[in-house]
């Protein structure tokens, strides 16, 4: 324990949280689009009168914000498919550094969009900032589990989604009226994500490449040493260096496995059947629909004060996602997440029922207390777990394929949310959060009959639960390669408890 505490060091610390900027990023954007609905739609207008003369149709204006609010995960689809490539080419520093460039062009875009009356402007700077946001949702987990001291990488882990919560609250607040959320200032609200791209690659050269890639993609083994060096603060770095090598071997005898190979090979497609599934529940509940649109949700319930009750539900989000740190090594994955689909779904119920009796002004209390419980319930575990959970079903082989696959299938999910929750609302009216109500309580049974706990579980013992036929003998193509002498890689969940 002693030993542990003193791996943490002052520059271990630096270095993720310059990391951890792209995961506030990808909150800011996610949030950002919220408050200034009714100025960007005016805008739109104002753009269609001085182009044709007239003013937009509602339906269009409707196509074109839902559009400006959707395009960002078209954008995150390719980049977080893409992650793997920048990151064996250029390494995790200079990726992080490089993407960056898509933050200032993204921001760019949108700032100038009033002064070029532009809203496509708008439009494909939401698009650019979407792939650069795909490509940090993977980019910040890789490099903080990579410099992480191996105890505590799991804790470590969570950092990623403790900084989109944190991003989407400041997001929220910078949107107010009074700070940039006016008529005129929203255009900078969208373009101050040019600010941490800049500190962070500012920051980045002081920090130190993973050594993991170090030795294990460029073969450095002493630029690795050093490296660690610096982040563990000791000189005794040896025990690190050996743990590397060993990964670096067994990297090497475990074949990589291929997105076609995944969806093939019998073994993996259990597993991967539920990785993808706790991705849909994490977008298909619906909590996009209350991080892009809240503001004129609570509208619609006939809250007065809009915006204070989004902020409300950012900071209930980042208070429980604090709460299921602590919880999430104690009470289990599996139960984590049916307690928070559950929930979510009464919430989804008290919702509808807030929208329908909108008249009565005192139940416009009822609409808040249900989105926060939803924001609440979401955190507890359809937040964290689906974005750490497919490092623990797959071993080192099939890892980087399947969570390629699991987080395109994260960012589809974000999108079909955000392009049809405005036109869903105008079809649906109060019934709107029936429809996610309906697949709260699909994923819920899902998870209840299909999804194992993983939780202090090694790789083998997971497998096992599967129904998978564990292999004896050499590696086969019909179960997950082996690394030593037929029995499967250990997960690092095994590490963790
Ligand atoms: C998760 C989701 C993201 C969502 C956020 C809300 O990180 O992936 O889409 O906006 O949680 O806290």
């Amino acid at each position: 324990m002693v030993e542990e505490k003193k791996q943490v060091t002052g520059y271990l610390l630096f270095s993720m949280a310059t990391a951890v900027i792209g995961s506030l990023q990808f909150g800011y954007n996610t949030g950002v689009i919220n408050a200034p609905e009714q100025k960007l739609r005016a805008f739109f207008n104002s753009t269609w009168m001085e182009r044709y003369g007239r003013p937009i149709e509602p339906g269009i204006c409707t196509v074109v914000w839902s559009f400006s609010v959707a395009i960002f995960s078209v954008g995150g689809m390719v980049g977080s498919f893409s992650v793997g490539v920048f990151a064996n080419r250029f390494g995790r520093k200079l990726s992080m550094i490089l993407v960056n460039i898509l933050a200032v062009i993204g921001g760019l875009l949108m700032g100038f969009s009033t002064l070029c009356s532009s809203y496509e402007m708008v439009i494909a700077g939401r698009l650019v900032i979407g792939l650069f946001c795909g490509l940090f949702t993977g980019l910040t987990p890789m490099y903080i589990g990579e410099v992480s001291p191996t105890p505590l990488r799991g804790a470590f882990g969570t950092l990623h989604q403790l900084g989109v919560v944190v991003g989407i609250l400041v997001a929220q607040i910078f949107g107010l009226e009074s700070l940039l959320g006016s008529a005129e200032l929203w255009p900078l609200l969208l373009a101050v994500t040019v600010v941490p791209a800049v500190v962070q690659c500012t920051l980045l050269p002081f920090c130190p490449e993973s050594p993991r890639f170090l030795l294990i993609n460029l073969n450095k083994e002493e630029e690795a040493r050093k490296a660690l060096v610096r982040l563990r603060g000791t000189e005794d770095v040896t025990k690190d260096m050996k743990e590397m090598k060993e990964e670096s071997a067994k990297m090497a005898m475990e074949k990589k496995v291929t997105i076609a190979e995944l969806f093939r090979i019998p073994a993996y497609r259990q597993p991967l059947l539920i990785a993808v599934m706790l991705h849909l529940s994490q977008q298909l509940s619906g909590i996009n629909a209350v991080f892009y649109y809240s503001t004129g949700i609570f509208e619609s319930a006939g809250v007065t004060q809009p915006i204070y009750a989004t902020i409300g539900a950012g900071a209930v989000n980042t208070i429980f996602t604090v709460v299921s740190l602590f919880l999430v090594e104690r009470a289990g994955r599996r139960t984590l997440h049916l307690i928070g689909l559950a929930g979510m779904a009464v919430s989804a119920l008290l919702m509808t029922i807030a929208l329908l009796l909108k008249g009565y002004s005192s139940l416009s209390y009822l609409s808040i207390g249900a989105v926060f419980l939803f924001v609440a319930m979401f955190e507890m575990g359809p937040g964290p777990i689906p974005w750490f959970i497919v490092a623990e079903l797959f071993s080192q082989g099939p890892r980087p394929a399947a969570m390629a696959v699991a987080g395109c299938c994260n960012w589809t999910a974000n999108f079909l949310v955000g392009a049809s929750f405005p036109k869903l609302e105008e079809l649906c009216g109060p019934y709107v959060f029936i429809i996610f109500l309906i697949l709260l309580i699909f994923f819920f049974i899902f998870t209840f009959i299909k999804v194992p706990e993983t939780k202090g579980k090694t790789f083998e013992e997971i497998a096992r639960e599967f129904g998978v036929p564990l292999p004896t003998t050499a590696t086969s193509l019909e179960a997950p390669p082996t690394s030593s002498g037929g029995t499967l890689p250990k997960s690092p969940i095994k590490e963790k408890v």
